[in-house]
């Protein structure tokens, strides 16, 4: 057997024997999705896939084995894991680095993670909860009895929390789907990253060449148009279509603009403009409906002067 194979039959042993009245397992529940989930990230990253597989396998094991705190269970597991390693006269070296898998995997606890295998036990511990959803409303209303608005509300920021402990590059990878979640479970949409950066290099491209109608079309639905804060809002399409007509005029040599935040509807955005020998630089508010189509606009910005 190798050393994944025997530590997975100790945990299985441990699981089995510790699972509870009511039904829950730490390995079908829990684990095996840790498990799963840090595998695939350790290939995708090129990380050690057996240190990361030890890990994952490790990193809850004081809780089925019914030792120490749950608060503490990190460095209970730490020192199991180094028992059970050393049985199997599993390398020193590599145990160490097990070990601080399992004692650096609480993403509640902001521990350092040095290194990639650290940080994949800490994400696929945190990708575990969205493939278990379920063990999560259990929690709120079976254990924890809140009422069905309560427990609701519980879900979402449990869910929030993780997806924002996640490093970024896991995070991006779990963009959508966690956008897609809370769609379904709590009605919610958002604007997500790949459309706000569509519609507004769809803007920049219109801009630049000049497509008055395809720009303005961008607007059929904004009903608060500043291009200036101190100008009075336009309200109509007719009033965003003559604002329009002055680019026709204009030299424009270049353009950028780029995301800086999406909150629910709502991008804010930098843009950067090269336009007959001046340099721009400016800031959109952006909100949309949720058909995703533009209701409110409003930029601010900076001219650079001649030194
Ligand atoms: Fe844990
Ligand atoms: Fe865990």
């Amino acid at each position: 057997m190798t050393i994944v194979e025997l530590i997975k039959e100790e945990l299985l042993k441990r699981c089995n024997e510790s699972k509870d009245s009511d039904g829950f397992d730490f390995w079908e529940n829990h684990i095996k999705y840790v498990v799963d989930n840090a595998v695939a990230l350790a290939k995708k990253y090129g990380a050690d896939v057996e240190i990361v597989e030890l890990g994952a396998l490790l990193h809850d094991i004081a809780m089925p084995s019914n030792i120490g705190p749950r608060e503490e269970h990190h460095i209970y597991g730490s020192k199991i894991a180094e028992e059970l390693l050393t049985k199997y006269n599993y390398p020193q070296d590599k145990i160490e680095r097990v070990k601080r898998c399992v004692l650096n995997h609480r993403g509640s606890q902001d521990l350092p993670r040095n290194t990639i295998e650290e940080e994949i036990i800490a994400d696929a511990d945190v990708i575990a909860h969205f493939d278990s959803i379920p063990t999560l409303f259990s929690l709120a209303f079976k254990e924890l009895n809140l009422s069905l608005n309560e427990g609701t509300e519980f879900v979402k920021k449990k869910l929030e929390r993780d997806y924002n402990k996640l490093s970024d590059r896991t995070r991006n990878l779990l963009e959508e789907r966690y956008s897609n979640i809370r769609k379904v479970l709590f009605n919610e949409q958002h604007m997500d990253r790949n459309f706000a950066e569509q519609w507004l290099n769809n803007l920049k491209e219109y801009w630049f060449n000049k497509d008055i109608d395809s720009a303005v079309s961008l607007f059929k639905k904004t009903i608060f148009y500043q291009e200036t804060p101190f100008m009075k809002p336009y309200t109509t399409l007719e009033e965003i279509n003559q604002e329009w007509q002055h680019i026709k005029n204009e030299n424009i040599q270049n353009i950028e603009i780029k995301v800086l935040a999406i909150d629910g509807y709502t991008i804010i955005a930098q843009w950067l403009l090269k336009q007959n020998d001046k340099d721009y630089d400016g800031i959109y508010e952006i909100k949309f409906n949720d058909n995703n189509e533009c209701i409110y606009f409003k930029s601010w910005e900076m001219i650079k002067e001649d030194e």
